[in-house]
């Protein structure tokens, strides 16, 4: 895939207006074209210097391209994959679709709306929050062996739990199980705790990254928090401005 070439005097009028992308030229750019393989994409939105969030959400960094490639990238996917953090940081309603993604989602053998499947190890998670039970599809808890056993009862009741490992998530096992449940396309919207954990484990196929066009400051997190995982080049997909922001694609080189 070629990358984009930034050129100032781009005429393209998604240069202006963040509301001007051509929705059906974002889907050509993140369409999966073998849904067969196992791949990991994580989607993340971050301030220019580097903030995950604003305010402590990640909803202030977003604009409406943001939002246009985080839709694009929710209709594409088999599940859409989250740290127990994020549910109870960001609320995190049911997934609902528009009829066009719905229609766009039949017509291309999947089922109208992707899973949500929550990571948690404490699951500190309410069987009563809209995650569950506002839900278009009944959601994952992905938890291990040594969670609090009535904890997992009760969300039993609203949801599959799939138990990957004994003291924490063994995120390699965790994919292999979404693989084989009919998963293989596993969209992570983060938080950084998870991202990086996934990154420990090098499990990361892509990362999506929106590079907001705001100047954050303040101590909030990176969009990776995992100290223990060693640094990796990405190669760039595509690099793709609309107005001030920046919507990049970036691939884990294939093995040589
Ligand atoms: N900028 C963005 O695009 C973006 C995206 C998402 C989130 N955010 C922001 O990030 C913040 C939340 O991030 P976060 O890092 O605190 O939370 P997070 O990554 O969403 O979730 C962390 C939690 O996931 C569970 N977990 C992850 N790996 C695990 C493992 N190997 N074994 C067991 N459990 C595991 C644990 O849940 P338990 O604690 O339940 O055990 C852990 O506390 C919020 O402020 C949110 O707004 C920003």
């Amino acid at each position: 895939m070629t990358a984009a070439v930034l050129d100032p005097a781009d005429s393209d009028p998604a240069r202006l207006d963040p509301a001007a992308l051509d929705p059906a030229d974002v889907l050509r750019r993140y369409l999966i074209a073998d849904r067969q393989a196992p791949h990991l994409r994580v989607n993340f939105v971050s301030s220019l210097d580097g903030a995950a969030t604003h305010d402590g959400l990640s909803g202030g960094l977003g604009d409406a391209a943001d939002r246009l490639v985080f839709d694009t990238l929710r209709m594409l996917t088999d599940v859409i994959l989250v740290g127990a953090g994020t549910v109870r940081a960001e609320g995190y309603g049911g997934i609902r679709f528009s009829a066009e993604a719905v229609a766009w989602r039949l017509a291309n053998g999947l089922p109208e709306h992707p899973p949500v499947a929550i990571v948690s190890g404490r699951l500190d998670l309410d069987p009563a929050h809209p995650v569950f039970t506002r839900a278009a599809t009944r959601p994952l808890v992905v938890t291990h062996a040594q969670a609090p056993v009535a904890a997992r009862e009760a969300l039993a009741a609203v949801a599959d739990v799939l138990v990957c490992g004994e003291a924490s998530v063994d995120h390699t096992l965790m994919l292999r199980m979404l693989t084989e449940r009919g998963y293989p396309q596993v969209l992570c919207e983060g938080g950084p705790s998870l991202f990086g954990s996934l990154l420990a484990v090098d499990a990361v196929d892509e990362l999506c990254l929106t590079l907001a066009p705001l100047l954050e400051s303040g101590s909030g997190p990176r969009v990776s928090t995992a100290p223990e995982a060693s640094p990796r080049r990405m190669h760039l997909a595509h690099a793709l401005p609309a107005g001030d922001t920046l919507l990049l694609r970036y691939l884990k080189p294939s093995e040589p």
